[in-house]
């Protein structure tokens, strides 16, 4: 059956404006990085991405190595984009990222000009795209000169293979220096994607000020914690659930009695509020002004849903906000 985008996907969803550019975010955007790759049921990626995209979900992430196996996600979202999204393609921003290890030999990850346009080539032939909305550098290459994996950005802009670029995982000097040559280049930066959520908070201390200094924006990875930060875990691990899964990306040794404690407490004071633990995680991110969107993943059309009813209440009293501070205390990182 032919898919039609439901008629009041604008109605319910928040865009928030990304940095001081002409871009506006969706309060809640969709990652790709897991449930989209050759290992899931394609049924159950497309329906969480056309489900997400007929509730206001404007902006999908991606990045070359998503899947398993590595660029079966980009294929997933290519297979959507020409079966389903095609007629919508300029009510989306589609982003991807390159950076990390992608194929053999010296020129398969980090920040070379080789690396980042060769995989940019790779990636726009698997989504059967002409050009993405964001490119990411997906880490920071300590080798390369910044010189040259900005120019690359920069190329690949003046290209027209992306419309604008990122950078994800610099830290805030990092980040300084990138955004000083960029602004030379006459290339800004348009957006920044670090890990950012109650448990992890190294972005305080430093990044998000210089991020709206230089009026860039902030997309958050990993806002749930990659399912700690939901009911997922409350009682055991279930079977079908990221931290049993065996590629290791959310290990059992990481699920400490102490986080337990603390998403045990969480979990309580979401109930108080009316909401789920996921809901007030995400919307605990939210209430900083510098935050552009949230950047959550998904492994069913149910938890999509919970994570958008998040926009129902996005206030937090004083109190509040203390206690989420005391509860996660005793396991905050506060450095990358
Ligand atoms: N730039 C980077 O270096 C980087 C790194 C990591 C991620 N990212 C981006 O960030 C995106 C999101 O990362 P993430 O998947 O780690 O995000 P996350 O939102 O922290 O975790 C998503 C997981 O949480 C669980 N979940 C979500 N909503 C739930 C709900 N309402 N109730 C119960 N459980 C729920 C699901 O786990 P189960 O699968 O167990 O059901 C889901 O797969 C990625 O897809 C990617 O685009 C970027």
């Amino acid at each position: 059956m032919e898919y039609i985008a439901s008629q009041d996907r604008y109605d319910n969803m928040k865009y928030n404006r990304c940095g001081r550019s002409g871009i506006k975010l969706p309060a809640i955007s969709l990652g790709l990085w897991h449930n989209f790759g050759s290992i899931d049921v394609y049924n159950n990626s497309r329906n969480i991405l056309l489900s997400a995209f007929d509730n206001g979900i404007t902006h999908f992430d991606l990045a070359n190595n998503y899947g398993p196996d590595p660029g079966s996600a980009e294929e997933t979202l290519g297979r959507i984009m020409k079966n389903e999204l095609k007629p919508y393609r300029d009510e989306l921003i589609i982003s991807s990222k390159a950076g990390y290890y992608m194929w053999p030999g010296p020129y398969g990850e980090w920040g070379s000009k080789k690396n980042l346009v060769a995989s940019l080539n790779q990636s726009l032939k698997r989504m059967g795209l002409e050009y993405v909305d964001i490119f990411y550098h997906h880490r920071p290459d300590p080798e390369t000169p910044l010189e040259e994996t900005m120019g690359a950005l920069d190329l690949i802009v003046r290209q027209g293979k992306a419309l604008y670029i990122g950078l994800s995982n610099y830290s805030a000097e990092q980040t300084k220096k990138a955004v000083a040559i960029l602004n030379d280049l006459g290339t800004p930066c348009l957006i920044h994607q670090p890990r950012y959520n109650i448990f992890d908070r190294w972005v305080e201390n430093g990044l998000l000020d210089v991020l709206e200094k230089n009026g860039i924006g902030c997309i958050s990875f990993s806002p749930l914690a990659q399912g700690l930060l939901t009911n997922r875990y409350l009682n055991t691990i279930p079977e079908n659930s990221r931290m049993a899964k065996p590629h290791g990306f959310l290990q059992k040794e990481a699920f400490t009695a102490e986080k337990k404690k603390a998403i045990t407490g969480l979990h309580e004071l979401a109930q108080k509020r009316g909401q789920s633990l996921a809901q007030m995680s995400l919307a605990w991110i939210l209430k900083d002004k510098r935050i552009t969107s949230v950047l959550i993943g998904a492994s069913s059309v149910e938890q999509l849903q919970n994570n958008l009813r998040t926009l129902d209440n996005l206030n937090f009293t004083a109190e509040e906000l203390k206690l989420i501070d005391k509860l996660s205390e005793p396991v905050i990182q506060n450095s990358k």
